[in-house]
């Protein structure tokens, strides 16, 4: 053997030996969970409203989806990764959650989870009047079609097994506050004060985390609201001049957020052998917008697309302009994160799962 192919031949060995290490430590590293659902809207929505719904609520089109593998839109309200593909990654479970809807999904698809949330959803079904999603209380249908084909592909017990040791992250809440509540005056008429509005939310909540329990879902996981009044749609709305968050709506989303964090204990004394976290939203968030240096935003009071001010769904589209570094901005359009938002809280949902799951 001549030098030079004795060399390229070492390296070879060198590169193979590296390779077989790294599977055989990733053959290690199991996964907490064999499988990740979602329910809720459109911070988790990976692209049900792309299929026959009569909605407007929809992002299959650029400048969404334009940091995903070939820059192509899926129905994801972001420009890269939402927050529940983030915590899959981090979760050794899979790099993106596919839409239940998608005609396609394959046994493996199903095997590691997929998401049943749909854009412009809340747990108030009037939200949906407004908005023609699959309100949050009607997606466990979809759940129960899930299970059907799961247990066709493995079997009733390892089905079962596979639901009760699965991970379920449920996001909702803001569109019952931003499309409904905030807007709309039968529900003012019916609920005068919005902490009786709250309550009725909440209850709806508790009654969708039972149901999913009934179904077999043990490890559940809920978030809470972000500052509702620092979303730049909302800012927009009241007039104000130096764009600074709402103090009332922020306040209100502290409240429901106190309400929730309250609760949820409580449905896991109830539960046998559930594990019902709150996702903390509104903390991360306020210290992106009040420290944003830290972690490298430039603006935090309006969207990348379009003038940032008002610009979502259908309106932030191919003619909108899109700003020049999208990790710089905390919102991708006037409601949703950007990927690099999404990346910090997931992360910071991944050490606390592991906090309660890992002994
Ligand atoms: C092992 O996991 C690491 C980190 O997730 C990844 O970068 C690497 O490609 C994996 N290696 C193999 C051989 O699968
Ligand atoms: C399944 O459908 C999705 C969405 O239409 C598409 O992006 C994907 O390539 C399809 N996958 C397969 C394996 O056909
Ligand atoms: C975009 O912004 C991020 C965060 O501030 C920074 O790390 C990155 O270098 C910037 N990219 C470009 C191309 O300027």
């Amino acid at each position: 053997m001549s030098t030079s192919k004795t060399i390229i031949f070492t390296l070879f060995i060198v590169t193979t030996l590296h390779a077989s290490c790294n599977a055989a430590a990733n053959a290690t590293t199991k996964p907490l969970f064999p499988a990740i659902l979602i329910f809720g809207d459109s911070t988790v929505d990976t692209g049900n409203n792309n299929y026959p719904i009569q909605t407007i609520f929809r992002a299959k089109h650029v400048p969404y989806g334009i940091d995903l593998p070939g820059s192509t839109p899926t129905g994801r309200f972001s420009n890269g990764k939402l927050m529940s593909d983030i915590l899959a990654t981090k979760l050794n479970i899979k790099q993106f959650i596919p839409p239940f809807l998608q005609p396609n999904l394959s046994d493996q698809d199903i095997l590691t989870g997929v998401c049943f949330a749909s854009a412009g959803a809340g747990y108030d079904d009037r939200t949906s009047v407004t908005t023609q999603a699959i309100p949050v209380l009607e997606q466990p249908n979809m759940f129960k079609s899930y299970i059907v084909r799961l247990k066709g592909i493995v079997g009733d017990k390892k089905a079962m097994e596979i639901i009760n040791n699965a991970f379920v992250l449920v996001s909702a809440g803001p569109n019952d506050f931003i499309l409904n509540y905030y807007d709309f005056l039968s529900r003012h008429l019916k609920y005068p004060l919005i902490s009786d509005y709250q309550d009725f939310i909440l209850k709806r909540l508790e009654n969708f985390v039972q149901e999913l329990y009934s179904l077999g879902c043990r490890n559940i996981m809920v978030g809470g609201l972000p500052p509702i009044g620092c979303l730049p749609i909302q800012m927009t709305a009241k007039v104000n001049l130096f764009r600074s968050c709402l103090e009332q709506e922020n306040s209100d989303s502290i409240l429901y957020n106190q309400k929730l964090q309250k609760l949820l204990p409580q449905i896991e004394a109830s539960l046998t052998g559930s594990k019902i976290l709150y996702a903390n939203i509104y903390d991360p968030v306020m210290d992106m917008i009040q420290n944003s240096g830290k972690f490298g935003f430039k603006e935090t009071k309006r969207g990348c697309c379009g003038t940032g001010f008002l610009e979502m769904s259908f309106m932030c589209n191919a003619l909108s302009p899109t700003c020049g570094n999208r990790s710089e901005f905390l919102f991708f359009d006037s409601i949703h994160p950007s990927e690099a938002t999404c990346n910090i809280i997931g992360n910071i949902l991944d050490r606390q799962i592991r906090g309660r799951f890992q002994a």
